[in-house]
């Protein structure tokens, strides 16, 4: 089965072509970086307009790259939420509308779940069950997952997400929007001895996160070492977002190691935009390496929001016999945990809803 992913979510527009039999037959992403860039952050309106503009444009050169015409498409799946209203709206539109002029079946992806499957995509595969680290912009979390749609949610952020963290630490050391990134970079010239900043909550049972202490920490810190422009030197600065780093890594490992002891599990797979940070997978690689378990990633570029994804994920799920109704559905909340297994798809519907 050949089927077209769309990802309108958020900053991203993303479209592949995945092929059951063959794999991932091509793929393009187009950011909206510079759009955002001057506003410091996503501008929700001027998100979805530049998915009208960039959706149909990509799809018209994902199909010629991969030497497809429209006829070879089976199924399209779509992005149907979490996330902005009118970048959903605007993916699930063209997604439905294309589906139905083709004549093919349409499904709605689950965002998060397109990020937990992505690593599926590499050629060494991790197999279920495993724990799911799930940490991007938006969500926090650790899943025990058993299978496609087989979601236990472990535990999660009570307040920010480690992305939103990261980006907002980026802010406070006046780097450029995506923040967390640019913070990554900056922590290289970092000397890791100079700061200590707070592991939030590791002195607590269960496998809940907070980052919010730790974002207040920051900006003290920031605060108590300005000069006359706000900011501290540049050394410095690197050195507070080496600390800062360090603390969210420190937080996600020790959580991680926890999750697997509690589940009796020896695979771990990270997904989301913060799986790309290099620190993070160098930790968890040591720490699990004592523990006996392994831990999986996507490639890079498939750590943040892609198209690949969501035409694997909604792949697993249309050869399973799942597809939607010809409503244009966008769920800007969705809790991961409501998706019906693979194997109960007899009401063929996706939205886990009676
Ligand atoms: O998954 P994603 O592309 O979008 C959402 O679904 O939210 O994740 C984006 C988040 C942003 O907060 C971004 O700053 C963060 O992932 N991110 C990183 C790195 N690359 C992206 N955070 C830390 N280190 C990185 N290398
Ligand atoms: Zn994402």
């Amino acid at each position: 089965m050949r089927v077209l992913g769309i990802e309108t979510s958020c900053d991203e527009t993303g479209v592949a072509v995945y092929d059951s039999a063959r794999g991932l037959l091509g793929h393009r992403l187009y950011s909206q970086i510079a759009l955002h860039s001057e506003y410091g952050g996503v501008v929700p309106e001027l998100a979805s307009r530049d998915h009208v503009r960039k959706t149909l444009p990509l799809i018209t050169e994902v199909l010629a790259a991969s030497g497809l015409e429209k006829r070879d498409i089976d199924a399209v799946a779509f992005t149907s939420g979490p996330g902005l209203a009118g970048a959903l709206m605007v993916g699930a539109c063209i997604g439905r509308a294309l589906a139905y002029g083709w004549r093919v079946p349409a499904i709605g992806v689950h965002h998060m779940e397109g990020h937990l499957l992505a690593p599926m995509l590499e050629s060494q595969p991790p197999a279920f069950p495993f724990v799911a680290l799930l940490v991007s912009g938006g969500h926090t979390q650790l899943v025990q997952v058993a299978g496609v749609g087989q979601y236990t949610l472990l535990g999660e952020s009570l307040d920010d997400a480690a992305g939103e963290a990261f980006d907002k630490a980026a802010k406070m050391l006046d780097l450029d929007y995506p923040g967390g990134p640019a913070l990554a970079k900056l922590a290289q010239s970092g000397q890791r001895q100079r700061f200590t900043f707070p592991r939030p909550m590791v002195d607590r049972p269960g496998l809940d996160f907070s980052f919010s202490g730790l974002k207040t920490y920051t900006l003290n810190t920031v605060a108590e070492h300005a000069l006359a422009d706000g900011l501290p030197d540049q050394q410095t600065c690197a050195d507070i977002a080496c600390a800062f780093q360090e603390a969210v890594v420190d937080t996600l490992v020790i959580k991680c190691r926890r999750a697997l002891q509690q589940t009796g599990l020896q695979t771990l797979i990270i997904a989301g935009g913060v799986s790309a940070n290099l620190r993070l997978r160098e930790r968890l690689e040591q720490a699990l390496a004592k523990i006996g378990a392994r831990v999986y990633y996507a490639r890079h570029e498939f750590c943040t929001d892609n198209g690949a994804m969501i035409a694997y994920a909604g792949c697993q799920r249309l050869l399973a016999g799942q597809h939607d109704d010809l409503s244009v559905i966008a769920r800007p909340r969705w809790p991961l945990e409501s998706l019906p297994p693979l194997a109960s798809n007899s009401n063929n519907n996706t939205h886990g809803e009676a």
